[in-house]
Order: structure tokens, then C-alpha cells, then sequence
């Protein structure tokens, strides 16, 4: 599928990820412009000229774009132009280049006729004039910003003192560095950390920064979440979230105490602060998008004029609960306790790899799901807070709802909404039930799922893998809409994310991709095989785990093949909705289905061009190849009864019924 079409496609499904599109694909976010029309070139002028060869200078290939700065001169006076930039201290010299690149052009858009010009984009900054700016220390040009989330008033004289003492230290250390410019971080909460980045352009002499941060620092409002003051010649800004590339500052610039230049004067350095942990920037990660939509469209009406300097909100949309998002989320033990009366056997809904699952009714009446996870999780406290908040925030119609979490001492809940219907495989495979899902509902609910996961999958840069996608796991509401539970749970459970590669294999027969069961590689390539099963499970009728076909097939997905290759697809539907069924909807849900489990994972599609396959019948599809299984003989008996298991890659190595045993704590 086309780039653009998939865009199409999103903004259809999602508003949100509409925006975070369009935010991604572009390397500068414009902040603001300041260029007074008093003082103006003429379109045929030798200033313009002037200006067109500090222009082409500046953004020339040869411009060290790796020390972030640069500076041109052209002319003579009075049409003397001098101009430079300067980018943001942590950026990658590509990311550099591209905004300024993008600068120099922009400039005339905004500016066309101006002599004196500074732009501001949160990557860069381009300014010229007719005057000698070089060297030369200008607090003009002064911008706010902020965050309009306020400080919560008992955590505000802490955080006023940590905000200036971290600002502070990170003025002295960019004061006394080559390159002006300073970025550190410093626990604020257990969960949340402040991040400060401070920088000069560095044809300041240090005392010219000092004095310029210094005065940047004082305009910054601290009773919120997050500001900036950005001027001329320098700019500071701190948030509650890394907004800065942490590993481009720490890792290849690792700052040993540095060697201060005798000229110095004592300053005494504390050490420099641990990171709060990457987990924020996950939390993040969600969320940065969004502000950043949010902040072109604020930025569009949000002016306020302020003793001649301008100045703007800038986000809002940046969750400020973030800050007690975890408090928030934590729910009192004994009232889940009470709730499910105690965990009562009778309340006990379902059973998974992870834990029990309780159905509990909290005091005000709502219904909710409770899963106590096994006592096992590798996770530390802060971790598993961490995960949850980032688990919360995915909301979709087609996922549960996480709305809590409880933690007393061993014991950790999940807190869901309830979900009255029981799961799919509740209905689909229950001969006395399966009349209840008629094809429309049947169709109703592939679709419903392939959107659930194209969310999980392609919101925000997390791309959450389900890994154990199955009939139980989708569960359907009073209206037959189902919902996918158990996401996340990889992450909650402290499960490795960052190998692609994982020795420690959870998943439910019948449903892993023939990579994952057997050398333990996932990918959002492992969930499409899963969901290709279910397609043909939701299709049949019958589970793929324990099929038995007399004439020889031992799986549903080698008979969905060979019905295929046969050129019988349609013989693949369930006989309980034999009489109801649309027939090429039918055979497109089956080519869907085998392109999902075919073998090579690069040749099964993604779930938007799935998702698009389901909703246009425009669209050709590929022929499928044969499926890849990972079992091969398997009649009649379920040993695993509730299907989960986890396993590890040398007992899985060698593919046999046996050896599959069923070790995850329960
Ligand atoms: C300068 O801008 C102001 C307001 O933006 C406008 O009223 C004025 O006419 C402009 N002057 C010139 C010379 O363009
Ligand atoms: C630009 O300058 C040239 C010669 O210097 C002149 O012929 C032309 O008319 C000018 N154009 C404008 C738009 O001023
Ligand atoms: C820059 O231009 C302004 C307005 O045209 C003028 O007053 C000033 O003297 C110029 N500066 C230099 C250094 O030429
Ligand atoms: C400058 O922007 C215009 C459109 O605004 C575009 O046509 C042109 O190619 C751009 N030039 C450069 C050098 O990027
Ligand atoms: C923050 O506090 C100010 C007054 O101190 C108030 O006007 C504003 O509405 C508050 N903002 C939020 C988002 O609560
Ligand atoms: C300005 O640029 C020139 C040539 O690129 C360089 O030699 C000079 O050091 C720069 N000046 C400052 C203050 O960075
Ligand atoms: C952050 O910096 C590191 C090291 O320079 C780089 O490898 C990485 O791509 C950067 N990340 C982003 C998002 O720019
Ligand atoms: C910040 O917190 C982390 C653990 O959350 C800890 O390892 C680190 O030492 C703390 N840093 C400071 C400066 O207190």
C-alpha cells in the first residue's frame, strides 16, 4: 500500500495518529519569528543579494553542522549582511542540516523584505541582520513558553528549588564548555524526572553566557510542568519529560569532571544527577506527537501580548497528569479485595499465562475485571508503574480498558474494565453458541480486531506486540464487539522488549508464528500469523489447536490450504452459518487468512494494508504461499488445557508435543 493511502487510511481510523503523521515527517517544529518591518530591503536590493550569499553559506554542505553552529558574512555597509545558526546541542548533525535547510528558505516566507530577522524552530535558529551580531551578547528577541499544566501546590517550592538549582548548575557547566551548551536531569518525584537544557550560541565569551542564561533562567515560570525562554543569544528550558536526545549528550561526550580553565572561577559541581530511568521517555513518547499537533494549532491563535514580548502556550496537550498518572492509577488494595470478595473461587472469570482473572464489583456498582498476576514478575516496583502508565494511555475501542493497578507487597492487580460478554472462544467454538455469531457478526469482528492491533501496533513509536493474540483473548461487549485483552503484558510483566530475539517464549499453541515458537524471534510479523489463525478459526469454526480432519489435514491452517489450492475456500465456513454467509466476503477472509500465515514473515502483509484489504474490495490481493506450521502432527487430545504456556528456546527446540510443558507459574 501507497504511503499516502495508509495515511488516508489512518486518518479515517484514528484522528490522533492523523496528526502524529504529519508531526513525524517534518524535522523542524516552527516556534516563533521576530522580524520588525521598520527596517526593509527592496526586492532587486544588494542586501538581498548579500542576504542570498549568507543564506547559500550558511546552509552549504561544507557548514560544520556537527558543532551545531555557524555563522556568514557578505558585503559591505551599509548592505553588510551577517547571519548564523545555531541547533539544539543534542541533535544529530543530519537533523541540523535539514532544519537549517529548511530555515534559509522558510525565512523569506515569513520575512520577506526585512533586514532583521531571527526565526525560531525547536531544532534551530537562523538569525541576520545588517548589524554586526557577532560575538556580541543580545538578550533581545526574548519568547515564553510554556506548559499550562500548573505544579500541584504541595509539590511547589520543591520544585521551584529543583528547577533552579538544576538550571543553574547546567548554565555553569555551558558557560564553561566549548560548545555552550549544557542538558541534565535530576529526580524530581520517584517517578517522574526533571530534564533542563541550557545553551548559548558559542561566539559568547563565558561570561556573556552566564549572565545571558542567567537572565533566561529568571523569566522561566516555574509553578509549571514545563517552560522555555529563548533570546538571541541563548535559551533554557526545562520539562518533566526528555525532550532532548539523552543518549546523543551523555554517550558520546561522557563528561568526566571536566578540566576547568584556571581563568574559572570555583564552582563547586555536584554530581551529576542520575537518569530517571528510560521509561519516562516511553511515557513520552506517546504523548510528544500530540503536543506537537496541538502546539501548531495553539500557536496559531494563542498570542498574548506581554509587555512587548510575545508569548504563548505552547502545549496543553501534553498530559499533565503525567505527573500523578501513576498516583492516579494506583487503587487501594482492600477495596479490590472486598470487590471480589476476597478472590473468591466463584468470582474467578478466566485463567492465563499470567494470572487469575476475577470479576469484582467495586462499591459505587462498576463492574470490573481483576487480574492477579502470578507471583513471579521479575519487575521492580517502579518499573511495573512505569509499564502501566504506558499500557493505560493505549485506548481504542477495541482494546479493554486498563483503569488501575494495585500493589501490596508480593500481590500486584491489574484493575480492567469489565467486559460483559465472555470471549470468543466462548461462542466459536461451543457447538450449542456458534449460531449466536452469524457471518455479519463474524466479519463484524475481524474487523473490529484487525483495527485493535493495526493501534497497538502503529500508535506511537512504542509499537506494542501483542504475542499472544487468540480467541480468549478477544472479548466481546453486550453489542458483540470485541475488545483484545491482555496487551501490554510483556511490558508489565518485565518481560524482555528490547530483543527482538527473547529466550523466554510466552504464547498459546496453535497461534505462534513458526520463528517465534522455534528460535524465539517476534515481531509485529508474529501477531499477523496469530491473527491469520484467527481469521480462519473465526471462518471454521474450529479451533486450530485441536483439529482433526479424518482425510488427513492435522491443522486448520494446512486445511484452509489445501481447500484453497483445491479451489474450494468457501467449504472452510462454519456449517452453523452455512445459509447465512456472503460468499466473497468468505473467500476474502480466507486469502486474508493465508496471507497472514505464510511462512516467510516478510511476505505476510501489515495490518493496515490488512485493514484496508478488509474494507475496500478494490484492492488486489497477492497469491498466498504455503503456510508455515510449526507443529506438524498433532491429533485429537489438548493436553493444554487452557492453552498458555511459556517456555524456553532449548525445551522448544525440538518441535514435539511432549516436550511442550506448561512451566509458567500459574
Ligand atoms: C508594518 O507592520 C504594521 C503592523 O504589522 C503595519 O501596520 C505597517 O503598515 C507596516 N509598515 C510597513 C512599512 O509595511
Ligand atoms: C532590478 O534591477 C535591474 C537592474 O539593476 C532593473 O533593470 C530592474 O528593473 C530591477 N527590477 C525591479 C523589480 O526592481
Ligand atoms: C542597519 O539598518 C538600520 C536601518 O536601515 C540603520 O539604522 C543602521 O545604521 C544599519 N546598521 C549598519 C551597521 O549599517
Ligand atoms: C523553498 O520553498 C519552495 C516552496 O515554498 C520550494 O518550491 C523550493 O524548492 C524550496 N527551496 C529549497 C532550496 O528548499
Ligand atoms: C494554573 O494556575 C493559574 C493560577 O495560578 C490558573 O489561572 C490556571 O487556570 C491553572 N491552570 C490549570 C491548567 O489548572
Ligand atoms: C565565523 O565563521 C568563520 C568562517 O566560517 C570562522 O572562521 C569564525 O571563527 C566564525 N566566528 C565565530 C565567532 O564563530
Ligand atoms: C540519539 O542519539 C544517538 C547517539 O548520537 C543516536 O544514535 C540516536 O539515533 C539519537 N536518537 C534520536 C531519536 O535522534
Ligand atoms: C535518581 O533516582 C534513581 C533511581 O530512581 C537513583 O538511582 C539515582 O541515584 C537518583 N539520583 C539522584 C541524584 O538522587
Amino acid at each position: 500500500m501507497s504511503s499516502r493511502a495508509s495515511f488516508i487510511f489512518l486518518c479515517f481510523f484514528s484522528f490522533l495518529t492523523c496528526f502524529k503523521v504529519s508531526a513525524q515527517n517534518q524535522d523542524h517544529t516552527y516556534l516563533y519569528h521576530i522580524c520588525p518591518n521598520t527596517t526593509t530591503y527592496s526586492g532587486n536590493s544588494t542586501y538581498l543579494t548579500n542576504l542570498r550569499t549568507v543564506l547559500a553559506s550558511l546552509s552549504s554542505r561544507n557548514s560544520p553542522y556537527s558543532t551545531g553552529f555557524q555563522n556568514a558574512t557578505a558585503g559591505k555597509a551599509p548592505d553588510r549582511v551577517t547571519g548564523l545558526f545555531l541547533c539544539r546541542g543534542d541533535l544529530s548533525p543530519e537533523v541540523c542540516r535539514r532544519c537549517v535547510t529548511f530555515a534559509v528558505n522558510d525565512t523569506f516566507n515569513r520575512c520577506p523584505k526585512e533586514r532583521v530577522v531571527v526565526v525560531y524552530y525547536d531544532e534551530c535558529m537562523l538569525r541576520y541582520s545588517n548589524e554586526s551580531i557577532l560575538s556580541t551578547l543580545s538578550t533581545g528577541g526574548g519568547m515564553y513558553m510554556w506548559n499550562n499544566q500548573n505544579v500541584t501546590s504541595n509539590q511547589l517550592d520543591q520544585f521551584k528549588d529543583l528547577v533552579a538549582s538544576t538550571m543553574n548548575q547546567a548554565a555553569t557547566e555551558a558557560a564553561n564548555s566549548p560548545r555552550k551548551f549544557s542538558a541534565r536531569t535530576a529526580n524530581f518525584t520517584r517517578l517522574r524526572s526533571l530534564y533542563g537544557l541550557v545553551q548559548c550560541t558559542p561566539d559568547l565569551t563565558r561570561q556573556d553566557c552566564l549572565s545571558c542564561l542567567q537572565q533566561s533562567i529568571n523569566q522561566l515560570p516555574t509553578d509549571k510542568i514545563g517552560g522555555r525562554f529563548i533570546m538571541h543569544s541563548c535559551n533554557s528550558r526545562y520539562e518533566l519529560y526528555a525532550f532532548y536526545n539523552e543518549s546523543a549528550i551523555t554517550i558520546p561526550s561522557p563528561p568526566p569532571p571536566p578540566p576547568r580553565p584556571v581563568s574559572a572561577p570555583p564552582v563547586s559541581a555536584p554530581p551529576r544527577p542520575g537518569k530517571g530511568g528510560n521509561s519516562n521517555v516511553l511515557v513520552v513518547a506517546i504523548v510528544v506527537p500530540i503536543v506537537v499537533a496541538v502546539l501548531l494549532f495553539i500557536a496559531g491563535y494563542c498570542f498574548l501580548a506581554k509587555r512587548a514580548k510575545k508569548s504563548y502556550d505552547t502545549t496543553s496537550a501534553y498530559d499533565g497528569d503525567d505527573i500523578t498518572t501513576a498516583d492516579s492509577l494506583q487503587l487501594d488494595y482492600r477495596k479490590i479485595q472486598t470487590a471480589t470478595d476476597d478472590f473468591a473461587a466463584s468470582n474467578k472469570i478466566g485463567q492465563g499465562g499470567f494470572g487469575e482473572v476475577y470479576k469484582g464489583t467495586l462499591t459505587d456498582g462498576t463492574e470490573v475485571a481483576v487480574k492477579r498476576l502470578s507471583k513471579s514478575s521479575g519487575q521492580g516496583e517502579v518499573e511495573f508503574k512505569n509499564e502501566v502508565v504506558v499500557v493505560a494511555k493505549l485506548q481504542h475501542r477495541n482494546l479493554v480498558k486498563l483503569l488501575g493497578f494495585c500493589l501490596d507487597g508480593e500481590e500486584r492487580l491489574l484493575v480492567y474494565d469489565y467486559v460483559p460478554n465472555k470471549s470468543l472462544d466462548f461462542f466459536l467454538f461451543d457447538p450449542a453458541k456458534q449460531g449466536q455469531l452469524d457471518w455479519t457478526r463474524r466479519y463484524k469482528i475481524i474487523g473490529g480486531v484487525a483495527r485493535g492491533i493495526l493501534y497497538l501496533h502503529q500508535d506511537s513509536r512504542l509499537t506494542i506486540i501483542h504475542r499472544d493474540l487468540k480467541a480468549s483473548n478477544i472479548l466481546l461487549d453486550a453489542d458483540m464487539n470485541p475488545k483484545i485483552a491482555d496487551f501490554g503484558m510483556a511490558r508489565i510483566f518485565g518481560l524482555d522488549q528490547t530483543q527482538e530475539n527473547t529466550s523466554r517464549i510466552v504464547g498459546t499453541y496453535g497461534y505462534m508464528s513458526p520463528e517465534y515458537a522455534m528460535h524465539g524471534q517476534y515481531s509485529m510479523k508474529s501477531d499477523i500469523y496469530s491473527f491469520g489463525v484467527l481469521v480462519l478459526e473465526i471462518i471454521s469454526g474450529k479451533k486450530n489447536s485441536s483439529f482433526y480432519q479424518t482425510d488427513g489435514a492435522h491443522d486448520l491452517v494446512s486445511y484452509a490450504w489445501r481447500l484453497w489450492s483445491n479451489g474450494t475456500p468457501s467449504e472452510l465456513v462454519d456449517p452453523a452459518i452455512a445459509d447465512s454467509f456472503q460468499r466473497n466476503e468468505v473467500v476474502r477472509c480466507v486469502h486474508i487468512g493465508l496471507l497472514c500465515v505464510q511462512e516467510d514473515p516478510a511476505e505476510r502483509p501489515t495490518l493496515s494494508s490488512i485493514v484496508m484489504m478488509l474494507t475496500s474490495n478494490t484492492v488486489t490481493l497477492p497469491v498466498p504461499r504455503q503456510p508455515g506450521l510449526f507443529f506438524q502432527s498433532r491429533i485429537g487430545k489438548d493436553p493444554l488445557d487452557t492453552d498458555q504456556f511459556s517456555t524456553t528456546r532449548s525445551l522448544i527446540g525440538s518441535v514435539d508435543d511432549a516436550t511442550i510443558t506448561d512451566l509458567y507459574p500459574r
